[in-house]
């Protein structure tokens, strides 16, 4: 369907018109936060759903969250992932309480610090070491110049469809139009030099053997390999041959192997992609549910390697710092998070994963049922819908037919009182009781349904 067409099927149409006027009507404070905003904001910095405006949060509990009008929402968004534990969960609320007395920022070390490092070594496969800083994004840079310190060599490679947060280099996408198994790197919007793209990056086609020949050909120039073991855009657990294959062509060629656990860190399970799959790389970098919301991000990873934040042992030093790392407060959150987290792993993982199954299985067999092309493709608690019934191994199978289709669905489904972001990637948590992802399941269903009634679907 053309763009016109699916706007003037939503402008006439009876569900479409009935949940816009629904939306509008229960949300008169958002409205009047959005217009104030627009003066001062040149972008506000979260995209939710937009239409037909923003709804602004005043609160969030366990799994839900409440907007300045007072509205209750099942929320999967989880702050994009990290809350794990669902918002607020008493033990971290009641560590940062008790660190709010007591002053939250010192610009010197605090004794939080080492006991959170201890956690998270304990639990990465991989870690030796640990460091810190305040999100994902640092902690991918991070590990990017510490593999390329450690190696002497200048390029990294990432996967065409990951995403590996907003520095310069994991800017460096892949370019759709560019052959599937030898992938093309170009930056996301302006302001990236391109020399980043042409001689600092390269990207590798994701779930694919054809990377490791890639990887051999460039083996003299490549420091390593970052991968999400399981991508934002296409979740799913049955990569291990891939990641196995990829560790080796990584040791065969002399390339360090970074996975970017940062969503899928002490989400998978209390190990990660790591411990699901029984693979230990090089290094991983950490942020999301390792603090429970508060922003966080680490590196970690073996001895050698992680030397270079110290410069110990002749290791060739890099710089990392930062007025926030190892703040007392996400350091207090993280280890809260990380004690419950770690002392419920027994049950909170295989709830997670069930319920995830579940909702995929449910939803999946509706959209079958009922002839939906759509699939709600998840990796345990971490899901994502698809607007095609075609099959997806990496990103080049992606389509665009759906797109109409599914900015109106996720307003639909706003409507039944379920919030899914505006990118589309959605989480369970283990706050969420099973009514509620029967709830959602019945979201997804009804959204569906008024696509079709109004001719979109
Ligand atoms: C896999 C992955 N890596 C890195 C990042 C960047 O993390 P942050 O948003 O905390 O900077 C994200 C963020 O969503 C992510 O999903």
């Amino acid at each position: 369907m053309q763009e016109e067409e699916a706007n003037q099927r939503i402008l006439e149409g009876e569900r479409s018109q009935a949940v816009r006027r629904k939306l509008v009507a229960r949300t008169p404070k958002s409205a009047a936060v959005r217009s104030k905003g627009r003066d001062a904001l040149s972008q506000e910095i979260v995209a939710t759903v937009k239409m037909p405006h923003p709804i602004y949060v005043e609160s969030a509990d366990g799994g839900t969250l409440t907007d300045v009008d007072g509205n209750t929402y099942i929320d999967m968004t989880m702050g994009f992932g990290p809350c794990v534990l669902g918002h607020r969960p008493p033990a971290v609320t009641a560590a940062l309480e008790a660190q709010l007395g007591k002053g939250w920022h010192f610009g010197i070390p605090n004794a939080q610090q080492a006991e959170l490092g201890k956690l998270v070594e304990e639990a990465s496969p991989c870690a030796d070491k640990v460091v810190f800083c305040n999100t994902g994004t640092e902690a991918t840079m991070y590990a990017m110049r510490a593999a390329r310190a450690f190696t002497g060599k200048p390029r990294i490679a990432s996967f065409a469809g990951s995403y590996h947060g907003a520095h310069d280099y994991a800017l460096i996408h892949v370019n759709p139009n560019s052959p599937r198994s030898k992938p093309i790197g170009m930056s996301v919007g302006k302001g990236i030099p391109d020399v980043v793209r042409d001689e600092t990056m390269m990207v590798l086609p994701y779930r694919n053997d054809a990377a490791f020949e890639l990887i051999r050909e460039h083996r003299d120039e490549l420091a390593a390999v970052i991968v999400e073991p399981s991508q934002n855009s296409n979740p799913r657990l049955d990569s291990g041959d891939f990641l196995r294959g990829l560790q080796d062509a990584c040791r065969e060629n002399d390339v360090l192997l970074c996975f970017d656990e940062v969503v899928t860190g002490f989400r998978i399970a209390y190990g990660g992609c790591q411990e699901y799959y029984g693979i230990t790389p090089d290094l991983a970098t950490y942020g999301k549910a390792i603090a429970a919301g508060l922003p966080i991000g680490a590196v970690a990873g073996r001895r050698d390697i992680m030397n270079c934040f110290s410069g110990k042992d002749g290791a060739p030093w890099v710089f990392s710092g930062g007025t926030f790392g190892g703040n007392p407060l996400s350091m207090t959150a993280g280890i809260a998070a990380m004690r419950e987290m770690r002392d419920t792993k027994d049950t909170l993982y295989p709830y997670l994963e069930e319920q995830g199954n579940r909702l995929a299985a449910e939803v999946n067999a509706f959209c079958a049922e009922q002839g939906f092309a759509a699939q709600l493709m998840n990796a345990g608690s971490m899901v994502h819908l698809r607007f095609q019934d075609t099959p997806i191994n990496d990103s080049f199978d992606f389509t665009e037919d759906g797109k109409w289709a599914e900015k109106e669905f996720y307003l639909h489904l706003l409507g039944y009182d379920v919030i899914v972001p505006g990118v589309h990637l959605a989480f369970l948590s283990g706050a969420h009781g099973v009514d509620d992802v029967d709830r959602i399941v019945e979201g997804f269903q009804q959204s569906f349904l008024d696509l079709r009634a109004d001719g979109l679907y």
